[in-house]
């Protein structure tokens, strides 16, 4: 008997499937059960893919228990503290950490990319001036989908690898432009003698009439939670990109839709909800009393910036980005502000509390992420298009790297039907 095998016996007919286990480099091996509809007639029930796995990926490893996580095989805490956020893309991308010259190059090409076409201008303006960014950045990205002609074919690795580099550019230009619309700035364009957070940083906040003083605490902030928020393996917006990806459609348009999945306050959403959490609970003297509403069984809300489907233990990006939070909010003298007062007052209850404690909620990285985005002046709005900002690269790394499956197939689901058994049709004047 091959040990490597499960055993799927159905108990009403005896028919059995043999299934093999198929096992990664790390992690929970998984059971390869394709055969089932085959052979016993049957499909698996898994609500909110608690327990599949969807694909074969070797871009990021997480171990929830452990509080691991790996890009290509580094730990975040290295790359945190070593890397720089486009050694962290090219790494993602292309599997290996770069040489000077392949940085060189990497940056170059990044930057060829960052100029966005002006008729994409006219997309802004179709918005109201009170539309959230998130809502546009889905409209604009998905509409450079009719843009660049000379990427259309998604089997050419060459045409890929062109649209993984504009989405990486052009994220930055897109997204620091819903700002500037929004507040009434003129467009602003790439400078591509500053680095990468540099040239956001100055989109975001320059202004025609002087120069922006560019600071190097607030860049170093957000190049760190760039670098944690680069990939996630599959979390919701991911398998949105692959599901997406996986009908061959563009892949503007199927990183669209992981903006969209992101923009959900479960998912990167969490990091603008913490920040109005904070200001609704008005006093740290009011922390111990608000959070009792979330522990209500009979109520839905959650406590925001805590809990994660997959780290039951810690958050390992949280561990990093909490320090580096503390440290900036001492730096920027900020921790007396009322905002972070109320913050390190639910950290402290939340993390002595029962409840939290038996259910392992710990505050995860957009609870700190919030808070820092704060610190350095980024409006409220902007908190989830900086995620999607980061996440672009894991985002088409992931859509490339299923490019590249010799058999791909569209992903689709089935479901458990517990609708109307069929019946007959009556006419109206029957009913
Ligand atoms: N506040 C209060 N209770 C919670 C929370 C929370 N934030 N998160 C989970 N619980 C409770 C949940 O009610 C359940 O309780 P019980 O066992 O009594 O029924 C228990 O903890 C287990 O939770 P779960 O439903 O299995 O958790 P999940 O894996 O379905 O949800 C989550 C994960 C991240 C959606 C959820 O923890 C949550 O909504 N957190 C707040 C939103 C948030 O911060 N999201 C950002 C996640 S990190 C960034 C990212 O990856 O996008």
């Amino acid at each position: 008997m091959n040990n490597d095998t499960v055993t799927i016996i159905d108990n009403n007919t005896g028919k059995q499937l043999v299934c093999p286990i198929k096992r990664g480099t790390h992690g929970h091996p998984v059971i390869d059960c394709q055969d089932l509809p085959k052979t016993l007639g049957m499909f698996t029930f898994d609500p909110a893919f608690m327990t599949t796995a969807s694909c074969e990926s070797a871009i990021t490893y997480i171990d929830g228990d452990e509080g691991i996580l790996l890009y290509r095989g580094y730990p975040i805490e290295e790359l945190a503290v070593k890397s720089s956020y486009l050694e962290v893309c090219y790494l993602l991308l292309y599997g290996e950490l770069p040489t000077c010259q392949q940085m060189d190059d990497f940056t170059l090409a990044v930057k060829k990319y960052t100029l966005v076409h002006e008729g994409l201008l006219h997309f802004y303006r179709g918005f109201r001036h009170d539309a959230h960014p998130m809502a546009m950045l889905v409209g604009v990205i998905g509409a450079m989908s009719g843009y660049y002609p000379d990427a259309l074919d998604i089997k050419n690795p060459e045409h890929r690898n062109r649209s993984a580099l504009r989405l990486m550019a052009k994220m930055s230009t897109v997204a620091a432009n819903c700002h500037r619309y929004l507040i009434g700035r003129p467009f602003a364009h790439p400078r591509n003698d500053l680095g990468y957070v540099e040239n956001f940083m100055n989109m975001m906040f320059s202004i025609p009439s002087e120069p922006y003083q560019l600071n190097e605490t607030a860049n170093r902030a957000l190049e760190l939670i760039l670098i944690l928020h680069a990939d996630h393996e599959q979390n919701a917006s991911t398998s949105t990109v692959r599901l997406a990806g996986s009908s061959q459609a563009h892949p503007f348009s199927c990183i669209a839709a992981g903006i969209a999945t992101l923009w959900g306050p479960a998912h990167g959403g969490a990091n603008e909800a913490v920040i109005r959490m904070l200001q609704d609970i008005e006093d740290p003297k009011n922390v111990y009393n608000y959070i009792k509403r979330f522990k209500d069984k009979d109520s839905s809300v959650r406590l925001m910036g805590f809990g994660h489907r997959v780290y039951k233990n810690y958050d390992p990006r949280a561990k990093i980005i909490r320090e580096s939070c503390h440290q900036l909010l001492h730096e920027l003298n900020a921790e007396h502000l009322p905002l972070f007062e109320i913050a390190l007052e639910l950290e402290r209850i939340a993390l002595e509390d029962e409840y939290f404690i038996e259910r392992k909620l710990y505050p995860n990285v957009d609870f700190y992420s919030g808070i820092i985005l704060s610190a350095l002046g980024i409006p409220l709005n902007m908190f989830t298009a900086i995620f999607a900002l980061s996440r672009t690269v894991g985002w088409v790394s992931q859509w490339s790297e299923m490019m590249e499956e010799p058999n791909l197939r569209i992903a689709r689901p089935r479901q458990l039907y517990i609708g109307a058994a069929q019946r007959k049709f009556v006419p109206m004047e029957k009913r």
